[in-house]
């Protein structure tokens, strides 16, 4: 939800903390901050609104002189956007500061003793109260304090710590919130995420919960909370720099539209050897999935519409009941999971708190735990028995295309791989599966040709006030992410639709000129789907239709755009590409901020 960066070394910190920091505006850009130890004492800069407020008021952090610091850009949880409420928060003394990504669950508990106590809180964060808890249990000891610390607070957090009475170190530790340590050349670094500092170091420790890091320029510490040191291994970061900057596009999100050929090949080609599935990376067996009573998919957003996906694809091929639950609901409903149930949970960022908190608790249910996730080292990948990883690199944009895209393409190499061990593929279907899952790729990349065709239509529809997406059974579950990337980038009403539902209520709304959005590429459904779209037209609806080469919707459509064919269960990966370039174009059209949407951050690691 937030961006954390630290860095201590040779060079002035301020400039270097705000360069990092602009590589993290994507997880939170309401407010931000940096301190440096200079001289003896901790000298810090906040401000509201975009990092370029701070970088005007630091002059690019010229006015900050020192060789140590921490910085942090904020999506508000407790107490709204101002200087007051950014990061770093200091101590009352002046001798702590810290930058906070997370939430402190008991902070008001913490907050009123410390209040008694005679401390005097400022801002109305939730975060100010750990700054004032390490002036509470500091008695010299920095180390002692940071274990009382984060043995009192319950929450998430990963934490950068400045101490006056330590210039030539920082600290750090975390907890369910992501962080990395940079491991440079007479430098260190820590951050939230790879893209703020790979410019510096592709050498990184990934780190467990509540290890405690102390960075000096010459080196690198991590404990246990027994003060023991843990040896940590370093990861090396493959990703090229371009992978994380626009590399020529005026937004990530449509760099990240484009990279879904290539994020696809990455995901699905290692997994695929001499015509089989190989999935190494799970210890799922033959006996294991025999065993899998049901599934639960639990997920948030766009992962949720993969879930939906998901559902239709397994217990169609694998004859396995799935339930597929946003993970806000599955957390607190008591769910009726067991030891021979297998969850599902999907993360682009491995880090958000309502999928992470449901599958804690599908797991000590018993259940097995399987994860999907785009980030390594995150939580949700850490709390999981086994990882799928997608590689669909770092995906900048707030609203998600290639992770999205290399979800479904997990979701098809898993389900396929559980039906073959089962039994239930014919060697004929099966190498055709593996045949249609290697030319998916390419036939992205012919759907992305419609680019223009799309860019014509978003500009004859940009100004609706409501548009609505119509579908069955897997045209639905893609219905429901179009409408999501419509809606979260154009600030459009949009509605996502079964296709046989509309007429039960909700084609009341439908009017003159509404804009309905039929996708009817399943060929046995396409009958009832155009017969759907005809109710809406006779209502006055403008109708787009999406179809694959075998159907024609001319008779229905006032427009009509065409998908290549190839096997059912792999459709929604080319169906969803129109509908992520249609709401691109709209939101482009109205001068949307489009890779950093109104009210919405990258990562939502709060409830
Ligand atoms: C998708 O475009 C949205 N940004 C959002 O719905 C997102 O999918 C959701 O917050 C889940 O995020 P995650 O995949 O990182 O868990």
């Amino acid at each position: 939800m937030c961006g954390i960066v630290g860095y201590i070394g040779g060079s002035q910190a301020a400039p270097i903390l705000l360069e990092s920091l602009e590589k993290l505006e994507y997880r939170g850009y309401d407010s931000a901050g940096v301190a440096v130890y200079n001289k003896n004492a901790i000298e810090f800069a906040k401000s509201k609104g975009r990092l370029v407020n701070l970088k005007e008021k630091t002059n690019n952090g010229e006015d900050l002189k020192g060789i140590v610091g921490i910085g942090h850009t904020r999506w508000a949880t407790h107490g709204e956007p101002s200087d007051l409420n950014a990061h770093p928060h200091l101590s009352s003394s002046g001798r702590f500061a810290v930058v906070h990504n997370g939430i402190i669950e008991n902070y008001i508990s913490l907050k009123k003793k410390l209040c008694d106590k005679g401390f005097e809180f400022i801002s109305e964060t939730d975060t100010e109260v750990i700054a004032h808890l390490f002036e509470y249990y500091y008695k010299g000891d920095i180390m002692d304090t940071i274990i009382k610390v984060i043995d009192r607070v319950e929450g998430s957090y990963a934490l950068g710590v400045l101490c006056s009475d330590y210039p030539d170190r920082f600290f750090a530790v975390r907890k369910s919130s992501p962080m990395i340590v940079g491991l440079g050349d007479g430098e260190n670094f820590i951050s939230s995420d790879v893209a703020a500092i790979i410019k510096h170091t592709r050498d990184i420790y990934y780190l467990e919960d509540n290890e405690i890091v102390v960075l000096k320029a010459d080196g690198v510490k991590v404990y246990n909370t027994d003060k023991e040191e843990v040896k940590k291994e370093v990861s090396k970061v493959t990703w090229d720099i371009d992978a994380a900057e626009k590399g020529g596009y005026e937004h990530f999100m449509m760099k990240e539209i484009e990279e879904q050929p290539t994020a696809l090949e990455k995901t699905i080609s290692p997994r695929i050897k001499d015509g089989k599935i190989v999935l190494d990376d799970i210890s799922l067996t033959t006996e294991d999935i025999k065993k899998i009573r049901k599934i639960y998919i639990i997920a948030c957003g766009s992962a949720y519409h993969v879930g939906v996906v998901a559902k239709y694809v397994i217990e169609k091929m694998c004859r396995i009941s799935v339930e597929t639950q946003v993970a806000s609901e599955f957390r607190y409903c008591d769910p009726i999971v067991g030891a021979n149930d297998l969850v599902i949970a999907i993360s682009q960022s491995g880090e958000t708190a309502d999928t992470l908190a449901a599958l804690k608790e599908a797991k000590n249910h018993g259940a097995r735990i399987l994860s999907i996730v785009n980030v390594v080292g995150s939580a949700i990948a850490n709390a999981s028995d086994d990882v799928l990883y997608t590689w669909a690199g770092p995906e900048i944009a707030v609203a998600t295309t290639k992770a999205y895209s290399t979800q479904l393409s997990v979701i098809y190499l898993l389900a396929t791989y559980m039906a073959d061990k089962l039994g239930l593929l014919t060697s004929g279907e099966y190498a055709k599966l593996i045949r249609d899952l290697q030319e998916l790729p390419a036939k992205v990349a012919e759907v992305l040709e419609n680019k223009d065709k799309i860019q014509y239509l978003a500009s004859k529809f940009f100004n609706c006030h409501s548009i609505f997406f119509i579908g069955r059974n897997l045209d639905y579950a893609v219905a429901l992410e179009g409408s999501l990337k419509l809606k979260e980038i154009s600030y459009i009403h949009s509605e996502a639709y079964a296709a046989g539902e509309l007429k039960h209520g909700t084609i009341s709304l439908i009017e003159d000129g509404t804009l309905v959005i039929a996708i009817a590429t399943n060929n046995d459904l396409f009958d009832k789907t155009v017969s759907n779209a005809k109710e809406v037209k006779a209502r006055g609806a403008v109708v787009m239709g999406i179809a694959t080469e075998k159907n024609d919707m001319s008779e229905v459509a006032d427009y009509e755009i065409k998908i290549p064919d190839t096997s059912d269960i792999l459709l929604p990966s080319l169906t969803v590409i129109p509908l992520q370039m249609f709401g691109y174009y709209v939101a482009s059209n109205k001068g949307c901020d489009i890779d950093k949407p109104r009210n919405l951050a990258k990562s939502v690691t709060v409830e």
